[in-house]
Parts: C-alpha cells; structure tokens; sequence
C-alpha cells in the first residue's frame, strides 16, 4: 500500500504515518472501508444492484460515515474521567502532513457547560530540536496521532446527572501550518469538520 503509507521528503526522511497494521482478524479492509458499496450498477454493461464507491471516502467525502469505525469509551474516575478513542482502522488516524484531529468535550451540568481543553492529534516535525515544516523534517518532536487506541485524562470531577458530549472532528491542515503556507484565507481548509459525536450520561 506504498501509495498511501510513506512520502519520502528531500532528507528521505517519510512524512506521512499511514503505515499498515493489518490484523489477519480485522474485520474491514481498505477497500470495503474507504470504497463502500453505494447503489447502482459500475457500468452499462453489468447489471447489480450495488458497486463499490470510487469517489474514495475519506476526509473529503462522506466523512461521517467513517466515523463508525471509531468508538468512544469514557470512564469515571475519582478525580476526574477518561476518554478512550479506539481505533478500528488499520493505520493511524491524522497521519498526513499538516493534518490535525480535534476532540472536543463538554460536560453539561443543568443549564450549564463546562468545556474542555481541545485535545489534538498530529504530529510535530522537526529539523533537529527545531520545529520545522514537514518537507524540511528530519525527525519527529512529538506525536499525538491515535494509534490503535488512545487514553485522555480530564481533571474535572463528575456528578450525577452530567452529561458529556464527545465530537471528534478534524481539519485538513492545522491554522498553524495555513499561516506558513498563506493559505490562512482559505477557511475551508482549517474548520472543524465532523467525523463523529456521541454522549454519555453519568
Ligand atoms: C475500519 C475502517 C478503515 C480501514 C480498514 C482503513 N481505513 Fe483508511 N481511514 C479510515 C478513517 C476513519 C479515516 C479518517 C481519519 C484519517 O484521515 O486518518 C481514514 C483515512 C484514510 C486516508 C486519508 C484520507 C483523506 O481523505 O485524507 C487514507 C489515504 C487512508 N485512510 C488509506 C487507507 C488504506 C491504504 C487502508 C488499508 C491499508 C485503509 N485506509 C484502511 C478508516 C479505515
């Protein structure tokens, strides 16, 4: 799956985490993952009621719809609560240069809200100890990505009757990456879009 997995930059060093873990009991692949079955026949020539989707699902289209493939765990603990993110696709989730993932949580309590600190989910490269752009990278600085499952603490303390509302969403390239690339006018390419929402009540 070399077309996906690695792009090499100048210093041969990849910028893109989208490497393979594949599990001989993962229940989905690539193809029925990002090539659903969507109705009507391919082509002319063949007559089926369904054929697999070539517009690619991923975080341009149907991007919700992948979000069946993430679930969400939260636990309470004494001091505060924990949000497991798993992961059912076989890489890393946000592993493409400049992309990041954003959790956002808020607790409703009655008629108010508490909101959390936005978690993101990318990856820092750097040149040496030094930030840098991707295609400049000869390391990596610091790596959030969501694996096969990801842990998040919250200090807030629950009570009963709280609800808390998980949305997991993304942006295409981080505000920060827009602003080096000038591109911070493009405001499509830097909002929150949606790949899944659930809550829990407590
Ligand atoms: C269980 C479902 C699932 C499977 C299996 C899966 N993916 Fe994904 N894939 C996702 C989800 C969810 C995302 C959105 C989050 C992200 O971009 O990382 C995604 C994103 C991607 C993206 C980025 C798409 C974009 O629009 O930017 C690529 C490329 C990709 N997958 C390739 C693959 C390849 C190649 C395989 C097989 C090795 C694969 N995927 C297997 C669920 C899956």
């Amino acid at each position: 799956m070399g077309c996906h997995s690695h792009v090499n930059n100048a210093h041969d060093f990849d910028i893109i985490m989208l490497d393979a873990y594949i599990d001989k009991k993962d229940k989905n692949t690539c193809i029925s993952c990002h090539m659903p079955q969507t109705m009507g026949s391919k082509t002319t020539l063949s007559d089926s009621k369904t054929h697999a989707y070539h517009g690619i699902a991923g975080l341009h289209k149907l991007s919700k719809s992948l979000g069946k493939y993430i679930n969400f765990h939260v636990q309470k603990h004494e001091k505060g609560f924990q949000v497991s993110i798993e992961n059912l696709a076989n890489h890393a989730l946000f592993g493409q240069a400049y992309r990041e993932g954003v959790l956002n949580v808020t607790i409703i309590r009655g008629a108010d809200k508490i909101v959390q600190e936005p978690y993101i989910f990318t990856r820092i490269f750097g040149k040496g100890n030094k930030e840098s752009m991707p295609f400049e990278a000869t390391n990596i600085l610091k790596d959030t990505l969501i694996y096969a499952k990801k842990n998040i603490v919250y200090n807030t303390k629950l009570q009963k009757g709280d609800k808390i509302v998980l949305t997991l969403g993304f942006r295409l390239i981080s505000k920060k990456a827009a602003k080096e690339l000038k591109l911070q006018h493009n405001k499509e390419l830097t909002k929150i879009r949606i790949l899944k929402t659930e809550s829990f009540n407590f």
